[in-house]
């Protein structure tokens, strides 16, 4: 099949897959308070067979030369098949397999996850004073989640941090998380709250912009800004001792222009753009012509300059 293009010249080169829509973690930018239950949950109803959701990857892959799949939730480790639908992924050539996790069950898994084919995991970090991890999550997990980032490190996961930053919840953990990661040797990346979900309507009172993050991380470092690489979500800063760590700032500085991200949801709709509320149903019985449709009408939800919010939570798209 011909590339398809939208007229800023973006296609699809990453694949994001939400695997399934339940996670052992509450976060208060993720998971109202009122659907905390002892695990958040967004319903199961018309969830793919794991052997149709590795088909699908596979055809759009055939048809993509995708470069690089990330694998999200929902809380990823709780998929069952985690490990197989890996080696699957693997099997089908696509060259980079990432996962993005909450951690919680990483200390357990990462051994396997390394042997099957994983490549890099994202970690959410976003405090690690456990009383504040609480108060973000609603679990007293931040040393479980720690034991299960240097787990993956020991495994030989390229492991990289993302913590949210809340302000009035978590903005006290900048420097703490950011000696916490440096101390590892890890890159970690502070990202803006993003309007999506229950929040579609109330992020701009949490939002701790990049600027903020910055001048709060410049009273104790000298920063030198580095170039950012095509369709990167972040931006990185080095220090006078040479430790880098990035911003995601999808409120200060969206990234669209060069959006190059197809995301697949775990009942096999697809989406071009997290800002798009409108579920594209796949179908591996479709011909060429009406997927390819799709997968057209999908880059064009793509928008322009940035990112408008979202009724969906990460619990459904994934991050
Ligand atoms: N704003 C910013 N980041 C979010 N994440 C989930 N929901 C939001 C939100 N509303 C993050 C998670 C994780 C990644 C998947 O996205 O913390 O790091």
């Amino acid at each position: 099949m011909e590339v398809i293009k939208d007229k800023y010249g973006r296609g699809f080169r990453t694949l994001r897959v939400s695997l399934l829509q339940q996670c052992n973690l509450g976060c208060v930018y993720c998971v109202a308070g009122e659907e905390d239950g002892k695990q958040a949950s967004a319903g199961k109803e018309g969830l793919l067979e794991a052997s149709d959701l590795l088909a699908i990857i596979r055809r759009l892959h055939g048809q993509l030369q995708l470069e690089n799949i990330r694998l999200t939730g929902g809380e990823p480790l709780l998929y069952p098949g985690l490990a197989g639908l890996i080696s699957g992924i693997r099997a089908a050539g696509i060259p980079a397999i990432r996962l993005t996790t909450n951690g919680f069950l990483l200390g357990r898994q990462a051994v396997q996850l390394k042997a099957a084919g994983l490549e890099a995991l994202n970690v959410s970090l976003d405090a690690v004073d456990e009383d504040v991890f609480f108060r973000i999550s609603r679990r007293h997990s931040a040393k479980r989640v720690i034991e299960g980032i240097d787990a993956a490190v020991q495994a030989g996961l390229n492991v990289k941090l993302n913590a949210v930053v809340m302000k009035g919840v978590n903005d006290s953990q900048i420097m703490p998380l950011l000696d916490f990661a440096f101390s590892r040797g890890l890159r970690i990346r502070f990202l803006e709250v993003m309007a999506m979900g229950h929040l579609h309507n109330q992020a701009g009172q949490y939002l701790v912009s990049q600027e903020e993050i910055l001048e709060t991380i410049g009273r104790h470092h000298r920063l030198e800004p580095l170039p950012r690489a095509l369709s990167a979500t972040a931006r990185y800063w080095k220090t006078e001792a040479g430790h880098v760590f990035g911003i995601i700032a999808n409120e200060s500085e969206p990234f669209c222009r060069d959006c190059d991200r197809l995301r697949l949801d775990s009942s096999g709709n697809i989406y071009g753009c997290l800002s798009s509320n409108q579920p594209i149903r796949l179908s591996l019985q479709e011909a060429e012509e009406e997927w390819n449709g799709k997968l057209e009408r999908a880059l064009l939800q793509k928008q322009a300059l940035r990112f408008t919010g979202s009724e969906l939570s990460m619990l459904r798209i994934g991050g």
